[in-house]
């Protein structure tokens, strides 16, 4: 089917919603890492629209500020009351004619906490209504439970003839589990018309919008309600159960598309991704691991058990098991973890492996370089084919500024050495066990920093007499005489 563009979309979003009983906007909440409204949006754009308007009014500066982040071509109305979504299209319609925009054309309507919404239903509902020569197409859907939601009523020839909200409508129509999903393809011009006419006659005394299908179809208009062919994909979100319930149906549908694309998720259940996530062919990615952001992952890699990877880039054929990364880059074939952490600016070049209880901050580590076991890496730059020696540390931090050091390639530096920045380590230098690197170390040269090792013979026996420790001395010293004997 071939679609126009629309004229605009409309997306309400001045609602409280009272029963998320929170300080933030309803369309505010986040799943699968944007905002309810972030996702209505991606949706409309897929129309390609010529303009998009969203109707702000409760938590206005927050919303606007999201905007400005998430979407800064989309424009804004306000609504300073929340008068109802018949009062809040037509503070868009006001706010179009003021910027001398003529409404013809097309104009998709939806509300902001239909985060489930896909573009490709939108764009099948402006072709249904465009192909159809509507006044106004509603996209209803056939739900297991219709409470809450406007219901669709029917001529007893099954025609369309209007849309009453649950506080309205009589038992009968309660009964009806054909519902209004809140998303509309209208002729602009007569919304444009429409929206000066609603009444405010219903229980809540609020104008709706939904009154424009009996009033267009009054007129003599042809008016249509079009099943959407999946219901999940329109439901509201009212409250933070229905906010919980709608996560997991996007994460399911994300998981599914990334299985469809060549992805194994071993444990749908307990892996979560955010919208943006990409992953690439025969990547494996084991239970309880989440991706967030922009987190993309290359081909063959192995991702999980235990990972949580926010804004992060893994490389091809990569390891990650019981880690956590932020805004971070894992080259191809490295291995990271066991318990590590990976902070902001952290790089790893290929074939690079970060072992257990090993922290990296803003430091890149060189292809092929080690850092195995119990190590904090700030601000450091580590060449190719290094070693560090478990348990050391890069001492970034002077109290006041923090200072880089660099290892050069091959180095191979010893267990237990703090590297007091900034300080340099050549090419192919080594360091011995518990060196305190204080000043820089020549190529090719070992340092040391360790004193001399003074034994003070028998200490444990005149101070500590009586201890286990000394009488394990005691015997081993009665041994040692029976064996030179
Ligand atoms: C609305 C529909 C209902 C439909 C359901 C689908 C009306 C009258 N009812 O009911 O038929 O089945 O959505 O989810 O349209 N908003 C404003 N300004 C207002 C009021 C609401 O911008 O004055 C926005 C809200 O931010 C929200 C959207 O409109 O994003 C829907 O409002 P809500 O109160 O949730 O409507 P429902 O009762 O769910
Ligand atoms: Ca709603």
């Amino acid at each position: 089917m071939s679609v126009s563009r629309p004229a605009a979309v409309i997306v309400l979003a001045a609602g409280e919603g009272t029963r998320m009983k929170s300080r933030l906007p309803k369309v505010l909440h986040e799943i699968c890492g944007r905002s309810m409204l972030g996702h209505v949006l991606a949706a409309a754009a897929e129309l390609g629209p010529e303009r998009t308007v969203v109707v702000v009014g409760h938590g206005r500066d927050q919303v606007t500020g999201h905007l400005k982040r998430v979407a800064p071509e989309v424009g804004t109305a306000v609504q300073d009351r929340q008068n109802g979504t018949g009062h809040a299209v037509r503070m868009a319609v006001e706010a179009l004619r003021e910027e001398g925009v003529a409404l013809s054309g097309t104009v998709v309507l939806a509300y902001g906490d239909t985060p489930l919404l896909r573009g490709r239903t939108l764009a099948d509902l402006v072709a249904a209504h465009e192909a159809a020569g509507n006044a106004v197409t509603v996209l209803s859907a056939r739900v297991p439970d219709p409470a809450g939601y406007g219901r669709v009523v029917r001529g007893p020839s099954g025609d369309f003839t209007g849309i009453v909200e649950h506080a309205d409508a009589t038992e009968e129509e309660r009964a009806v589990d054909e519902i209004n999903s809140g998303m509309y393809a209208f002729d602009g011009a007569l919304l444009a018309e429409v929206v000066g006419r609603l009444s405010t006659d219903n229980a809540k005394g609020e104008e709706y919008i939904t009154e424009a299908v009996a009033i267009l179809r009054g007129d003599g208009h042809r008016v249509d309600a079009t099943p959407a062919a999946d219901w999940v994909e329109i439901q509201g979100v009212n409250d933070r159960v229905q906010l919980a319930e709608a996560r997991r149906l996007l994460n399911d549908r994300l998981l599914t598309d990334l299985m469809r694309d060549g992805v194994t998720i071993v444990d749908p259940a307990t892996t979560w991704v955010d919208a943006e996530v990409a992953v690439g062919r025969d990547s494996v990615i084991e239970p309880q691991t989440q991706l967030q952001g922009r987190t993309r992952i290359g081909e063959d890699a192995h991702v999980g058990p235990g990972v949580l990877l926010r804004d992060t880039e893994v490389g091809a054929g990569a390891r990650i098991s019981h880690a956590v990364a932020h805004e971070a880059v894992v080259g191809p074939e490295c291995s990271v973890g066991p318990y590590a952490y990976l902070r902001p600016g952290a790089a790893l070049e290929r074939g690079a492996k970060i072992g257990t209880y090993v922290e990296v901050k803003n430091s890149t580590v060189g292809e092929g370089s080690k850092v195995p076991h119990l190590t904090y890496v700030g601000d450091a730059d580590i060449g190719r084919g290094v070693n560090i020696g478990a348990s050391s540390v890069f001492v970034n931090y002077d109290g006041v500024n923090k200072h880089r050091s660099s290892i050069g390639d091959h180095a191979r530096t010893g267990s237990d050495n703090m590297f007091v920045a900034p300080v340099r380590v050549g090419d192919g230098a080594y360091t011995g066990a518990g060196t305190v690197v204080r000043e820089d170390v020549p190529p090719g040269a070992l340092a040391v920093s360790a004193g001399g090792q003074r034994n003070i013979e028998g200490w444990v026996l005149r101070k500590r007499p009586g201890t286990p420790a000394a009488e394990a001395a005691e015997r081993a010293k009665g041994a040692e005489e029976a064996s030179d004997r």
